[in-house]
């Protein structure tokens, strides 16, 4: 597993949504109310790039005449054809046993976690002495 920095957390606040591309892949990415979820941008029923989709709850019924929005924002609709998939797994609602948007572990990190880089200057040792200021080279 590799991992990569995508964007910084201010571009990608509660309520939006952003793709980037990772290895190639083109990654939709979506903060709702504070949740992380990614997942691959192409629908696997047409392809259609799911960024565009709606994100909702899912309809539950009990029986004719009895029926309820539920799980609001755990849901992404596709936009082409209205498939739905729960955005913290991929995993297509109308068909769970065969069909899956690839999903991505994503999570916020501080930017000091982060690999830093090879990059070191050189450092010299400094002392004072007797009110001169001293560099030492080796
Ligand atoms: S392309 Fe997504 S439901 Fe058809």
């Amino acid at each position: 597993m590799s991992r990569h920095v995508v964007c910084s957390a201010d571009e990608l606040p509660p309520g939006s949504r952003r793709t980037a591309f990772v290895d190639g892949r083109e990654i939709a990415l979506f903060n709702v109310d504070g949740r992380l979820h990614a997942l691959l941008n192409r629908c696997p029923h047409g392809g259609a790039r799911i960024c565009t989709g709606v994100v909702t709850g899912i309809a539950q019924s009990s029986g004719p005449g009895d029926y309820r929005l539920e799980r609001h924002g755990e849901f992404l609709r596709c936009p082409w054809h209205g498939w739905e998939f729960e955005l913290a797994t991929g995993q297509s609602w109308c068909d769970p046993r065969t069909t899956r948007l690839r999903s991505y572990d994503v999570k916020r990190e501080p930017g000091a976690s982060l690999v830093k880089g090879p990059y070191v200057a050189e450092r010299f040792p400094v002392v004072i002495e007797n009110d001169y200021v001293v560099v030492e080279t080796r």
